[in-house]
């Protein structure tokens, strides 16, 4: 069987984490394989509302197995938290949840030196969500990083090394770390995280497929945050893209099959960092107020803006998405008209192709369509599309050369709509 992957296409809180579970029940198990802490997937079904961290979406249907893979990096205080809070509200996680041993770990050193960096950078800070993802990938690069499988092997001694080389850098970056209680959290969080099965997740899922089971991938962040393809440098520190599945899991590149990737009918990012689209008017406001765009993890505002099909084209590209998701169509639902980016005018010149830079000097080229003026959010299917909406996604999909083929107009599980394809 084959490995299907869900990404986001824009700069991530597309809302991966609702489709996730929606389609959870068509697949044996779901893998998260890049990230960790920063993500922020929000789940609404049956009244409640969950937001998942490192724990992957697949966890609320029917005892899918659920994998933190080798791609990950986990914060083991921010796991545990995570964890008790779902073991409470009745998921039995122990029982479905497996950790890749190779995933790497955040220390609170970690945490310390991304608020560092951030502050050493001053004006050209990345606005990073703060929870040590840069430096605990830098770490897995330059290999000095402490995996998850390290806790039953000489463990004190590769802590406290790592712990004192970041205490160093910190010190020499005018810092005075301290930490005493967060580490004591930490190690206490390494004892709880023992309880969990740490597996070689890469064998797990290979056999999983050898045996005709089939896995879905989570992506978190969004393809314009790739640390390659991204708006570098404000990115994060991995590999968001389709093939981050293949390194973040240990699947070969012909066992992808569907790629789904996700946007919203509109545009939003948080941090810093460029965003041509980007509305700084009523119109943004409103949509920020209307899509309750503020993030799940940080509570930050989130910045919005029109669609922006030049940059959606390229990311399509770059993934290889075999369909399309389009989600918080319903924010839409009560404008007059609505903008589409179609091309980019750079220095007098028009093209489609999404440039290197994408920093100064950009002016969107937009399309206007007329707005649908209707309440979708009790729809069931298509054919109740007003005419208006169903012209949007028939525009969207010639301009996007990719089927949409679900379609979200609400945060609730229930508010999704199949196409026919
Ligand atoms: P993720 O990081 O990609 O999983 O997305 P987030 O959870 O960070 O952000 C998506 C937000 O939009 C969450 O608050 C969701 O509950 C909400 N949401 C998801 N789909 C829809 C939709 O179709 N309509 C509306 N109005 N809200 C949605
Ligand atoms: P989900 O999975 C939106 C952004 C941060 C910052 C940049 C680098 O919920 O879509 P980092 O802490 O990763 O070093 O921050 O990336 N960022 C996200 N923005 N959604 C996310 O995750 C994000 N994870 C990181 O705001 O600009
Ligand atoms: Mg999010």
């Amino acid at each position: 069987m084959k490995v299907d992957v869900l990404l986001g296409l824009q700069w991530g809180d597309e809302g991966k984490g609702k489709v996730v579970d929606v389609l959870t029940p068509r697949y044996d198990a779901v893998a998260r394989f890049q990230g960790g802490p920063n993500a922020g997937h929000t789940l609404e079904f049956e009244g409640k509302k969950y937001v998942l961290r490192s724990i992957p979406s697949g966890i609320f249907q029917h005892g899918q197995v659920n994998i933190i893979g080798n791609g990950v990096v986990l914060d083991p205080v921010l796991f545990q938290e995570e964890a008790q809070g779902l073991e409470k509200s009745g998921i039995n996680l122990k029982e479905i949840l497996k950790l890749s041993k190779k995933v790497h770990l955040i220390m609170p050193t970690h945490r310390l030196l991304d608020a560092a960096n951030e502050k050493a950078k001053g004006g050209a800070k990345i606005g990073t969500t703060g929870k040590g993802i840069g430096p605990t990938y830098t770490d897995k690069v330059s290999r000095n990083g402490i995996r998850l499988g390290d806790v039953f092997h000489n463990f004190n001694e590769k802590y406290t090394n790592a712990r004192n080389r970041h205490v160093a850098m910190l010190e020499s970056m005018g810092e005075t770390p301290e930490f005493a209680e967060l580490e004591q959290r930490w190690l206490n969080a390494i004892e709880y995280i023992k309880g969990y099965e740490i597996v070689d997740s890469e064998h797990l899922i290979n056999s999983m497929l050898r045996e005709g089971k089939s896995i879905l991938c989570e992506g978190a962040q969004g393809t314009l945050l790739d640390v390659d393809f991204g708006s570098y440098p404000f990115v994060t520190s991995s590999n968001t893209i389709c093939a981050g599945a293949c390194s973040g899991l240990g699947v070969a590149p012909n066992k992808i099959g569907e790629v789904f990737g996700i946007f919203k009918a509109y545009c939003t990012r948080v941090g810093s960092g460029p965003f041509p689209t980007e509305l700084f008017d009523e119109t943004g406001k409103r949509i920020r107020d209307l899509g309750h765009e503020y993030g799940a993890v940080t509570g930050r505002e989130r910045r919005c803006g029109w669609i922006d099909l030049v940059a959606l084209r390229y990311s399509i590209m770059i993934n290889g998405v075999t369909q399309l998701i389009m989600m918080k169509s319903d924010v839409l639902d009560d404008f007059d008209e609505i903008k589409a980016c179609v091309g980019y005018k750079i220095n007098g010149e028009e093209t489609r192709d999404f440039p290197f830079s994408i920093e100064e000097g950009i002016e969107p080229i937009y399309v206007t369509m007329p707005g649908w003026k209707t309440d979708m959010t009790q729809f069931k299917s298509e054919s109740q599309f007003p005419k208006e909406f169903a012209d949007y996604i028939k525009f969207l999909e010639a301009e996007l050369e990719t089927p949409i083929t679900i379609v979200s107009i609400g945060p609730d599980r229930e508010q999704t709509i199949e196409r026919n394809k």
